[in-house]
């Protein structure tokens, strides 16, 4: 068996995915779009090997649980008609320990790297799915730019010709460990936030203007309506029970400095961190700003990232 390299970056979500409708297939509750991001990106090498006794996993260098990519690889394995257990190389380009490291660049480089590794053959829908069942997020990374995911896979968005936008991301108190993550907590929140219904409320029409703001390179447009889908699922986090906040002093700290910037336009995930969407002319300065807020370790600006893809063989 051979073995296989892919890339693949990670990517923000201006319309949140915040939910599911089917855990087993990880299926979204609901439709998401967001931007990839040139800055953020993983590198993953997958390798089949007969004569391993269980699949193993180095992340940035260090040995790691292989439970739940095992599972994943369990399903290349179906789709290929193999049986072997594969060794998987995955390394982060930003700290893994920043707390940005996602799962959404390292399922969509796995899949590209573990189906070439596997011998099999699927187009950027098919393997869009194949990620989605690692994370939900990760079937946006299988594309470059902006991407909207669907009701099983994701395809690109059209944007406004020679339109260009950049993502300052704060780093926000050494980026500690986050307390609960996506997963568990979106599933908690749909099961007991008050709010989970109205938040899923504001997804399609959210939808409609990205995609209006993008086709249009509305820069102020698209800016809105993601700030006001991270609020509401903040909201619903904060009021799931018990509460699940990821928003730190610092976070509002940033969130008050960003206010008071010109085209520019803050969103947040699950963590601290604060990310800024804003214009390639503006990029510099917004993240000047944001660099002064104590509280904030480390800034950096990322431009539209590519699709992800395969390293080796080619
Ligand atoms: O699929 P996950 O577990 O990476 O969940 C992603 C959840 C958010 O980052 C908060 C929102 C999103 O759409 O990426």
């Amino acid at each position: 068996m051979t073995a296989a390299t892919a890339r693949a970056h990670a990517n923000i979500a201006l319309v949140k995915y915040w939910g599911k409708r089917d855990a087993a297939l990880n299926l979204p509750a609901a439709g998401s779009l967001s931007l990839t991001l040139a800055a953020l990106t993983t590198t993953t090498t997958v390798r089949f090997d007969p004569r391993l006794p269980r699949d193993e996993l180095t992340l940035d260098g260090a040995a790691a649980p292989a439970t739940r990519v095992s599972a994943w690889l369990d399903l290349v394995r179906a789709r290929a008609g193999i049986d072997h257990r594969a060794s998987v190389t995955s390394t982060n380009d930003f700290p893994t320990a920043s707390g940005l490291a996602s799962s959404a660049s390292a399922y969509a480089a796995l899949a590209v790297a573990a189906t070439a590794a596997a011998g099999i053959q699927l187009d950027r829908g098919a393997l869009s799915e194949l990620a989605r069942r690692g994370s939900g997020s990760a079937a946006r990374s299988i594309f470059g730019g902006f991407v909207e995911m669907g009701v099983t896979r994701a395809a690109p968005v059209p944007n406004a010709d020679g339109w260009d936008v950049r993502m300052v991301i704060a780093v926000v108190d050494g980026g500690v460990a986050k307390q609960i993550s996506s997963r568990d907590a979106m599933d908690r929140c749909a099961a007991s936030s008050p709010l989970y219904a109205a938040w899923l409320a504001t997804v399609p029409g959210d939808l409609r203007a990205a995609r209006a703001a993008i086709r249009a390179g509305d820069l102020d447009a698209l800016g809105r309506v993601a700030q006001g889908s991270a609020l509401a699922m903040h909201a619903a986090a904060l009021a799931t029970r018990p509460s699940i906040r990821y928003l730190r002093p610092t976070t509002l700290a940033v969130l008050d400095v960003v206010d008071q910037l010109d085209h520019a336009y803050f969103t947040i995930d699950a963590g601290p961190h604060v990310k800024v969407l804003t214009s390639p002319d503006r990029a510099d300065d917004v993240a000047d700003r944001l660099r002064a807020i104590h509280g904030v370790s480390h800034v950096l600006i990322s431009g539209p990232g590519g699709p992800a893809h395969l390293v080796s063989p080619r």
